[in-house]
């Protein structure tokens, strides 16, 4: 099979790989689409090694077709139509990957809608409702809103009624988000965005907070929280170290909790997968909540669509369409 393959120099190219072998609980999927995520930047620099156990090609999501199932799969039959979250491997033909990591692409959606859903749900559903235990009416803030998680969260939040505000780089990503769901946020080029959350807080205190950012909005992001506030960090981009005012996080009865997704038990993503499809998947069929997708690539231009996801100017994800 064919794959995305990174040289030493960091650069791409389609290149010849073993296909993938199916495990007795897995199911061979043909990729028609694959998507792209932050980390998958990260491990192209070698910042971000898939764990142990997964496919060293990039790649955390795809939909396609089922042209194989293991010995013990009960769900899925040859010619499904599925999108899957993968621990690597998306950038190819072919993925294997365990039949609870799989669900069916949503009625009425395409391979490249579907490419586009796994990792951003199931990111954002965990770290929302799983971790942090959102409950309808709490406020809301999500951090970089405009990212695949961030469009993903806001709509989540509007449709189990949940307030939200947002910060991002630019008024038109702000409008977007906006007109998405949010119902506030702030430009973070225009300085720091405590008071104009202060006054979305509206005097108590913010409930949940998702963040990908880390340190540089760690402080504001402690101020802001309410009594029993959840802050859910799922990415460090502004950095690692920061301080934490101990005293704060107590009298405040409030929670700091750290999340990933990639390498949790296959279990535990089974369970996330199925929460997806019972809650969300009913409300994408409805139309009621969309895939919010950039621009698609062939997977031939997979270099131009990393540099577009870098450049920080997309608003929800970048597809790659595989032709095999
Ligand atoms: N823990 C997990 O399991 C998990 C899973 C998936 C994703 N994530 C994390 O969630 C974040 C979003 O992922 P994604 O794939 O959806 O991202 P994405 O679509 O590539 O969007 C990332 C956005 O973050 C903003 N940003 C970049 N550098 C920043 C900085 N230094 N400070 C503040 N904002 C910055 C930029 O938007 P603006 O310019 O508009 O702010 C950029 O477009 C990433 O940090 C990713 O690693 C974590």
């Amino acid at each position: 099979m064919k794959a995305v393959l990174v040289a030493d120099d960091h650069s791409l190219s389609w290149a010849e790989f073993d296909a993938p072998s199916v495990g007795p609980n897995d199911v061979l999927i043909r990729i028609h689409a694959t998507a792209i995520n932050r980390a998958d930047l990260m491990q192209r620099r070698g910042f971000y090694p898939p764990p142990p156990g997964a496919s060293p090609i990039m790649g955390l999501e795809c939909a396609g077709e089922v042209i194989d199932t293991g010995a013990d799969c009960t769900r899925y039959q040859v010619g499904d139509r599925v999108c899957a979250l993968l621990a690597g491997g998306g950038y190819s033909e072919l993925a294997a990957v365990h039949e609870g990591s799989v669900l069916p692409i949503p009625a009425g959606l395409s391979d490249k809608e579907g490419a586009a859903l796994p990792e951003v749900f199931a990111t954002a559903w965990l770290n929302l409702f799983m971790e942090a235990g959102l409950q309808p009416g709490e406020k809301v803030i999500i951090h970089a809103g405009a990212s695949g998680v961030g469009t993903t969260a806001i709509q989540l939040c509007k449709a189990f009624g949940s307030p939200c505000f947002v910060t991002l780089g630019s008024e038109e990503k702000l409008k977007t988000c906006l007109e998405m769901g949010a119902a506030a946020g702030a430009v973070r080029h225009d300085g720091p965005f405590l008071e104009a959350a202060q006054s979305f807080a509206d005097g108590v205190g913010i409930d949940v907070i998702l963040d990908p950012v880390g340190a540089g909005y760690f402080e504001d992001n402690l101020k802001l929280l309410g009594l029993g506030g959840r802050l859910v960090l799922i990415g460090l981009m502004s950095g690692t170290k920061t301080e934490l005012d101990l005293a704060q996080l107590m009298m405040k009865r409030a929670r700091v909790i750290g999340s990933t997704l990639r390498a949790r038990p296959v279990e535990e993503k089974a369970e996330i997968m199925a929460q997806l499809e019972e809650k969300v998947w009913p409300k994408i069929e409805s139309g009621e909540i969309k895939p919010v997708i950039e621009q698609v690539f062939p997977i031939a231009e997979v270099s131009e669509a990393h540099e577009l996801v870098a450049s920080d100017k997309t608003t929800g994800k970048v597809v790659l369409a595989v032709e095999s």
